[in-house]
């Protein structure tokens, strides 16, 4: 018992050490040996917790970006482009460049499963299913047909994040803590770890994206907090879960989403009101592949912009027309989105029933996805609990934040953090899905 006690001693000492000689005599602080990843359907990234200072820092590719999507495209001669590089040949290489590849891991499907038919035809590269049920990918190249699985996929994603981190830190990793969506099952969790080992990682832990974001906003360590709210509104899913903190140890309550409710359909309904305006005014109907793609591009700048200022200019042009401005305000893109806005609070709602408690036992709320940074978002949700919610992270990456925080705690890192714990939930996700009306001028390929 003594010797584990002065074991601990001299390795908490030893840190301490470094952390002063650090802060004293600007000497680099020891190098991190577990990272943080969030393996996200459409984006990923990988993060490290810095000892020293407490910090997180989220590392960016060869290409600046530090979230990367979640994209793996193979050449025909078996050459593989990951991230940014993949969705810039997505387009000339629609059937073997792989995306939403989470979508598919530890599941099993039959062929027969209207949802698997489905996908089967949304996607444009080939799913096919083994003889247990399990989804895999079929790649022609040019000499073979190549087979990836979703962990593949997971595998090539994390080794290129774990490549960003070893050149930035040039050190070598070998160790993760990973996040995945809270209504992962066992089976999901651990395809999830085996993707991480295809990168020749080992998997120290893994979290709750939710309990994820609450960590990476210090709740574990704030006084008096009970009853989490953790809000994910993601480019085309909305997920809510309520988190109950109790000695350190988060526990998932309730989780409900509507999985027809993201960024995209906000787009889509903007989309619909300028393809309807184009044809009033000028008599011109948008169905041109490049007009659309033109239109679909300045409608989510205009989105972005409209987050931080009143108004956006939405410059167009098309074919057949000359070009024109249109200004959205802030005011018209709520009121065009007003039902979509409105649908927001129903998976909150549910939540916060099927965990048995109210608005008023809600201690914190967090928002995450990037949707969220939708002003009227903050305002809704605040307004919903009557209290502000937390933001102030990037929301897409509070995910990872928080993974690099536990990978933090797991790997000792000074200042002692309190230890998050996670219970494995029993609870099953509430689905509610609204009625999704996708505009017929509009066009959602
Ligand atoms: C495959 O082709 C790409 C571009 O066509 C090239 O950049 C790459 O080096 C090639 N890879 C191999 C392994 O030959
Ligand atoms: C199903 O079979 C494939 C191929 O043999 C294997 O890779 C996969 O892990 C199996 N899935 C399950 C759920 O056992
Ligand atoms: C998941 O992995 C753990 C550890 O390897 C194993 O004990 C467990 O049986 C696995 N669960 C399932 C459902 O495959």
């Amino acid at each position: 018992m003594s010797s584990t006690v002065s074991i601990i001693g001299t390795s908490v000492l030893a840190l301490l050490l470094a952390g002063y000689m650090a802060q004293k005599y600007g000497l680099p602080a020891p190098p991190p040996k577990i990272v943080g990843v969030d393996l996200g359907t459409t984006f990923s990234s990988i993060g490290v917790y810095h000892a020293v200072s407490g910090d997180t820092q989220i590392i960016a590719d060869g290409l600046g970006k530090r979230s990367i999507p979640s994209v793996v495209g193979f050449l025909a001669n078996g050459s593989v482009l990951i991230g940014h590089r993949a969705v810039e040949q997505q387009e000339k290489n629609p059937l073997r460049t792989i995306y939403d590849a989470k979508r598919f891991i530890g599941k099993t499907f039959s062929e027969d499963d209207p949802q698997f038919i489905a996908d089967k035809e949304r996607y444009p590269f080939t799913i096919k299913l083994f003889e247990n049920g399990s989804a895999y990918f079929e790649i022609p190249l040019s000499n073979s047909i190549k087979t990836v699985t979703p962990e593949q996929v997971g595998g090539i994603i994390i080794a290129y994040l774990k490549s960003a981190v070893e050149k930035e830190k040039k050190t070598p990793i070998s160790q993760v803590v990973i996040s995945v969506p809270a209504e992962f099952d066992e089976v999901q969790r651990n395809a999830t770890a085996k993707a991480a080992s295809h990168a020749v990682m080992e998997v120290r832990r893994i979290i709750s994206e939710p309990t994820a974001a609450a960590l990476a906003y210090g709740l574990h360590k704030k006084k008096g907090v009970e009853y989490i709210v953790v809000v994910d509104l993601g480019g085309g899913t909305l997920d809510v879960s309520v988190l109950w903190l109790q000695g350190g140890v988060f526990v998932t309550q309730a989780m409900a989403g509507n999985n027809r409710l993201g960024g995209q359909d906000f787009n889509d309904r903007v989309q619909h009101h300028l393809t309807n305006h184009i044809e009033e005014k000028y008599g011109k109907k948008v169905d041109d592949k490049e007009d659309l793609q033109q239109l679909r591009l300045a409608v989510e700048e205009a989105k972005i912009r409209l987050t931080t200022f009143p108004k956006a200019v939405i410059s167009l042009n098309l074919k057949d027309l000359d070009s024109f401005n249109y200004v959205l305000t802030r005011d018209e893109f709520e009121s065009i989105n007003a039902e979509l806005f409105d649908q927001i609070t129903e998976p909150i709602a549910a939540a916060l029933e099927d965990a048995h408690i109210g608005t008023q036992d809600v201690d914190e709320i967090v928002l995450v996805g990037g949707s969220t940074r939708m002003p009227r978002v903050r305002k809704l949700v605040g307004s919903y609990f009557n209290r502000t919610p937390n933001y102030g992270i990037d929301p897409e990456l509070a995910v990872v934040t928080g993974a690099s925080v536990q990978a933090g705690v797991i790997g000792g890192g000074w200042p002692l953090q309190v230890a998050a714990m996670e219970l494995p939930s029993k609870q099953r996700k509430r689905h509610i899905y609204a009625d999704k009306h996708i505009p017929s001028g509009g066009c959602s390929i």
